[in-house]
C-alpha cells in the first residue's frame, strides 16, 4: 500500500456526497471471525451443502444446529476491532453512507454502539445475510434474538418457537435462500446513487451481495478496495489498498 494511493483513496472518499460500503468476512477476520474462503477459511474445512442450505437443516436439523452453536459461542467471544471502529465513527460523523455487510456476526452494530451510544442506530448495517443471534420459526411467523446457549445434544434439545412449538432456525440466508426484501431494497437504493464504493473485506464471489459494488462501477462510480488479498474486485478498482482493515481503515477514514 504507497501512500500515493492511501491519499487517492482519501481523495475519492472525500469528494464523494453519496457513499456505499460493502464489507465482508474479511472485516473480523481481525476480531478472530474465520473467513469462508481464504487459507483456514470456513469452506475449506465444511461443507456448506451439509450446513448451510435449507436442505440440510431439513436432512439434519441437530447437526446444522451444532455448527451454528459453536460460531455464535466464538463470534460471542469476539470484540470490534479498529476497522468496524473507523467505519463506526465515520458513518456517525458524515451524511449520505450507508453500510451494507453480508457479515451475520453482529460486530458492526456492536462498534456503533461503543462509538455512538445512544445514536448507534445511524452506523448500523443493512444486513443481506440475517444475523447470528437471531432465530426464526420454521412453521410461523415468529422471528426473535436468541442469545443463549444451543443445547444440539438431540433435536428435542434444540430451540422451540415459543408461539407454535415448531423448530427455530437460525435467521440467516442459506445458499439456495432468496434475501430480505427489505435489505436488498436499501442495498439497492445505495448502489444507484452512490459515486464511490469501499468495498472490505469480501471475495466478491457471492451474489447479488457482489452485484450491489459491480452497479456502482457500472453507472460510472469508483471502487475503493481494501483488501490484502486478490478479489474479484480488483480488476475495476480505481484504487486497491493491499492491507488488513484494521490497518487501512483508520488511515484513511482518520
Ligand atoms: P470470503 O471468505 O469469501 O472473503 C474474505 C475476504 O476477506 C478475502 O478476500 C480475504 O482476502 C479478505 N481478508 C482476510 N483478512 C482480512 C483483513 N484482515 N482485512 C480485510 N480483508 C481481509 O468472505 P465473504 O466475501 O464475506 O454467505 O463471503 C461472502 C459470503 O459467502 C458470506 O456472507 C457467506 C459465504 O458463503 C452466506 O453464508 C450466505
Amino acid at each position: 500500500m504507497s501512500p500515493t494511493d492511501t491519499d487517492a483513496a482519501r481523495t475519492l472518499l472525500a469528494s464523494a456526497s453519496r457513499i456505499l460500503i460493502l464489507t465482508g468476512a474479511g472485516i473480523s477476520a481481525e476480531s478472530g471471525v474465520p473467513t469462508f474462503r481464504g487459507p483456514d477459511g470456513l469452506w475449506r474445512n465444511f461443507s456448506p451443502e451439509e450446513l448451510a442450505t435449507p436442505e440440510a437443516f431439513t436432512r439434519d436439523p441437530r447437526l446444522v444446529w451444532e455448527w451454528y452453536g459453536w460460531r455464535r459461542q466464538l463470534v460471542g467471544a469476539c470484540e470490534p476491532n479498529a476497522g468496524h471502529l473507523a467505519l463506526a465513527r465515520w458513518l456517525l460523523a458524515r451524511e449520505g453512507i450507508t453500510l451494507v455487510t453480508q457479515n451475520v456476526d453482529g460486530l458492526h452494530e456492536a462498534a456503533a454502539i461503543m462509538t455512538g451510544g445512544a445514536a448507534a442506530e445511524a452506523a448500523f448495517p443493512v444486513r443481506l445475510h440475517g444475523s447470528i443471534e437471531r432465530v426464526r420459526c420454521t412453521r410461523c411467523r415468529y422471528a426473535g434474538d436468541h442469545r443463549g446457549v444451543i443445547d444440539a445434544t438431540s433435536n428435542a434439545t434444540l430451540p422451540h418457537c415459543p408461539s407454535c412449538g415448531a423448530l427455530l432456525r437460525p435467521d440467516v440466508v442459506w445458499f439456495g435462500e432468496s434475501l430480505p426484501e427489505s435489505a436488498v431494497e436499501l442495498a439497492s437504493r445505495a448502489a444507484l446513487s452512490a459515486e464511490v464504493c469501499l468495498v472490505v473485506g469480501t471475495a466478491g464471489a457471492v451474489y447479488p451481495a457482489a452485484g450491489f459494488a459491480r452497479t456502482v462501477y457500472q453507472r460510472g462510480g469508483r471502487l475503493v478496495v481494501v483488501d490484502p488479498g486478490k478479489t474479484a474486485f480488483d480488476d475495476i478498482a480505481a484504487v486497491k489498498l493491499t492491507g488488513e482493515a484494521g490497518v487501512v481503515l483508520p488511515e484513511i477514514l482518520g
